[in-house]
């Protein structure tokens, strides 16, 4: 039996609807969306509408043509910042961005000259929406926060930074990576204007779709121009959304899998999913404890984490500990810094990185105790681990 513990970097398996709805489309279909009047093309067209009103629900978005799908949550973060963002402007982040915002931000500073301010956290990760008011200035443009580490699994007050930044007229742009599709959110409730998402984690559609869900009357210029399937003879990128930040042909597919993949979390349940997720993480924690010399990281409480468990064994290098879980009890974890060094800076281990488990809906203990089993046979055989 294998034990898929990195869901945090793709979620594993896929629901059966998804896979076939793709499948079907990729047998049967196969047109392009917005580009051609032949039957196929326009039943094309209406799924991928069906996929954007669906997001915008999923949401609590009012309105579907403000969502914009891209590639991934990195390409969605670029497109929001660097064609947000200008010359002189300040933005607040938090102390434990992805690079995928960490690195967009620092291009801007450097080519640019926007300038970054970053809320303190504490070694868990935790900002208050305090601290976030102290960082903001009159020049702040935008705040940026991921709502979950991770590394840290940690979730940000992302309401209350809302509520804050909507009586300032700051907007909010949040990193949905890890919570899309494990937490309830509403753009709302929380005054989010910009939401970057990821298809392929919580979501459970396949990898290469993502997107944004954008507030109305946000002067965003696009990263990407290209063709958008009408008003050809124009020679610029149209204004209006999509359209405005969709160049090229779309990831149908891609998008058919998304939307079935909302439709399983609709059909399962948001509420169920988390809960079996913070059982899970308390399971996991729990056990884990019991294994000598063991640090682990983060919050360690079920109700201010995602599924997400970084932890270290006294004196183990993590790959170390990552390969042999793999080799010898078919374990899957992630080792190393999880392209998010701030994070790391803050739990003390930016020089030798970590281990990470990330739950998901179809974990379960068993995969739980076949880590454990294989952390105990780490240690037993540990001056040995290196010949395997
Ligand atoms: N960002 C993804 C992770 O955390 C890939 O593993």
């Amino acid at each position: 039996m294998v034990a898929y513990l990195d869901n945090a970097a793709t979620s594993f398996p896929k629901p059966s609807n998804v896979i076939e709805s793709m499948t079907a489309f990729m047998a049967q279909n196969g047109a392009t969306s917005g580009r051609g009047a032949y039957q196929k093309a326009l039943l094309s067209d209406q799924l991928v509408f069906q996929a954007r009103s669906k997001t915008a629900r999923f949401f609590n978005h009012p309105d579907p043509k403000t969502v914009v799908f891209t590639k991934n949550v990195t390409e969605a973060v670029n497109i929001a910042l660097k064609g947000f963002l200008k010359s002189g402007d300040q933005v607040v982040t938090s102390a434990v961005e992805h690079n995928a915002v960490w690195r967009c931000l620092k291009m801007l500073e450097k080519n640019k000259g926007v300038c970054i301010n970053v809320v303190p956290a504490d070694k868990n990760g935790q900002t208050s929406p305090e601290s976030v008011e102290r960082a903001l200035t009159f020049k702040t443009k935008l705040i940026v926060f991921n709502h979950a580490s991770n590394v840290l699994g940690t979730v940000q007050p992302i309401q209350a930074i809302g509520e804050m930044a909507n009586l300032r007229h700051i907007p909010l742009m949040v990193d949905t990576a890890q919570t899309a599709g494990h937490f309830p959110i509403d753009m709302q409730d929380s005054h989010i204007d910009i939401l970057a998402f990821t298809g392929h984690k919580g979501l459970m559609g396949p990898m290469g779709i993502g997107g944004l869900v954008l507030s109305p009357n946000l002067d965003i210029e696009p990263l990407i121009s290209g063709g958008t399937g009408g008003d050809s003879a124009y020679p610029y990128q149209p204004d209006y959304y999509p359209n405005h930040l969709e160049a090229g042909t779309l990831n149908v597919p891609g998008i058919i899998g998304l939307s079935s993949g909302i439709d399983f979390i609709n059909e399962t349940g948001l509420e169920g999913i988390h809960s079996k997720i913070k059982m899970l993480y308390n399971y996991a924690v729990h056990q884990l404890d019991t294994i000598p010399g063991i640090e682990l990281y983060g919050p360690l409480d079920a109700q201010k984490t995602v599924g997400v468990i970084p932890f270290n064994l006294k004196g183990c290098p993590p790959e170390e500990i990552a390969f042999y879980l793999d080799q010898k009890h078919h374990v899957m974890i992630r080792a190393g810094l999880h392209c998010a060094p701030s994070a790391h800076q803050l739990m003390g281990t930016l020089e030798r990185g970590a281990c990470r488990i990330g739950l998901g809906y179809y974990n379960s203990k068993m995969d739980v105790d076949q880590l454990v089993n294989g952390l105990r046979g780490y240690l037993r055989n540990k001056g040995a681990v290196l010949c395997i």
